[in-house]
């Protein structure tokens, strides 16, 4: 009898056959203390619901971490609340991003050039830009020596500008400024990041219209979950940038004239890179600004609006710190075959497991050849390149 009534604790009908004496018995004690359990796991979930930050230290008084860390992955996702600064930020973008874009007479693509002096390239993208005025402006941001130049494109087009250190915020401060320069001429349309290593791979008139006859911008972006990627992650940066939406690509960008206007109207998410990302940053986080800042701000703020991979080639084969710098000897009519052939993009993890990700380039949902510009190109390249300029860039 009794062990039958031990297994059916909590029935009703048992409950109601206990007389009080019985109930006080060392077997009646199981159910008050069973619904006390109960009661008290349940009032810990509303509670972790209701206050998911207070939660966490509640949860550690009581339970093991290890308990703690199921009980978040078991809980819902409770809602961040925005701050005030966040939701001012968010409806200024949305605004910009919302609004039609105002098209001038003309539209032109703004090549804005980050370079420490002289742009030793210069006469390849004067033939580049020959029977094209109108259609283009050019901006120089030279962080260290005035430029002298080769091309009349180039003269008198350098902005203000100011130190620039690898790595740092300066970088980023120096692509703010020549977007702020560029943002000055209501006919800029697209804005394009150059370095003084950079080539044009296409016609100006391909290029033109791969850019002016699309809405996204090429900016590369990707999840890298190894220790040159999320790890570079900051605590830091939270809440406003959580670990998740941290995210990784190449500096080299083209930009719609609203994705120019909201990196010019972002203070927000800017000051966190600012603060937090520079490399030898707590320990040996090497935390590059350029390669994280403006990947993570679009993921965040418009993920649908770019395109997650750069129109600038750049050759990483050799897995060194620093890409191939192409020399004369290299400079052939089948490298640039090649290159301008590519179609299909890829991003490697630095998680040491040499995982790849391809995936096709997309123009408006075509597959074409990924890209328009190539990098790095060492000076004496400039005579091989410009004999097989109209070659490789009437391919198509
Ligand atoms: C870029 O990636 C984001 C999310 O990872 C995705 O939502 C977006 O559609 C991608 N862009 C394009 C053009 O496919
Ligand atoms: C771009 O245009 C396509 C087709 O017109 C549309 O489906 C898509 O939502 C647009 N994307 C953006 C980011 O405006
Ligand atoms: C480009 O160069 C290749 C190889 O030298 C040659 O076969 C081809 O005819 C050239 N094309 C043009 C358009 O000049």
């Amino acid at each position: 009898m009794r062990p039958m009534k031990g297994w059916r604790l909590g029935s009703l009908g048992d409950m109601q056959s206990l007389n009080g004496a019985r109930y006080r018995s060392s077997h009646g004690r199981r159910p008050i203390w069973i619904i006390a359990a109960v009661s008290l796991v349940s009032m810990f979930f509303i509670f972790g619901y209701m206050y998911p930050h207070h939660s966490k230290a509640a949860c550690h008084m009581m339970i093991s971490s290890r308990g703690c860390k199921a009980l978040a992955d078991w809980l819902p996702p409770s809602p961040r609340q925005y701050s005030d600064e966040e939701i001012a930020s968010r409806v200024v973008i949305r605004e910009i991003l919302d609004s039609p874009p105002v098209k001038g007479k003309t539209s032109k693509i703004a090549f804005m050039f980050l370079t420490p002096g002289s742009l030793p390239l210069e006469m390849l993208w004067d033939r580049f830009f020959q029977g094209h005025e109108g259609k283009f402006s050019v901006y120089i941001h030279a962080s260290r020596a005035r430029p002298v130049h080769a091309s009349r494109y180039f003269v008198n087009r350098e902005i203000r500008s100011d130190e620039v250190v690898w790595g740092r915020i300066s970088m980023i401060d120096a692509e703010r400024r020549l977007l702020a320069s560029a943002l000055k001429d209501p006919e800029n349309q697209q804005f394009v990041l150059l370095s003084d290593s950079c080539v044009p791979l296409r016609s100006f008139q391909y290029i033109y219209d791969h850019l002016m006859y699309t809405n996204i911008s090429f900016v590369d972006c990707f999840e890298d979950p190894g220790p040159h990627g999320s790890g570079r992650h900051m605590d830091h940066m939270l809440p406003e940038i959580p670990k998740k939406y941290f995210r990784k690509g190449a500096q080299w960008f083209t930009m719609k004239r609203q994705h120019a206007v909201i990196v010019m109207a972002d203070g927000l998410y800017y000051s966190k890179f600012r603060d937090y990302c520079r490399p030898g940053v707590e320990g040996n986080k090497n935390c590059i600004a350029d390669e994280h800042y403006l990947p993570t701000f679009f993921h965040m703020l418009d993920p649908g609006g770019i395109s997650n991979w750069t129109v600038t080639h750049v050759d990483w084969s050799e897995r060194k710190w620093h890409p191939k710098t192409y020399m004369p000897e290299d400079i052939t009519h089948e490298l640039l075959k090649d290159i301008t052939s590519v179609d299909t993009n890829s991003h490697v993890s630095s998680d040491g497991k040499g995982g790849e990700i391809r995936s096709p380039c997309l123009w408006n949902g075509i597959k074409r050849p990924c890209y328009l510009f190539g990098r790095k190109f060492h000076p004496d390249t400039l005579d091989k390149l410009l004999d097989l300029f109209s070659n490789y860039t009437s391919i198509a």
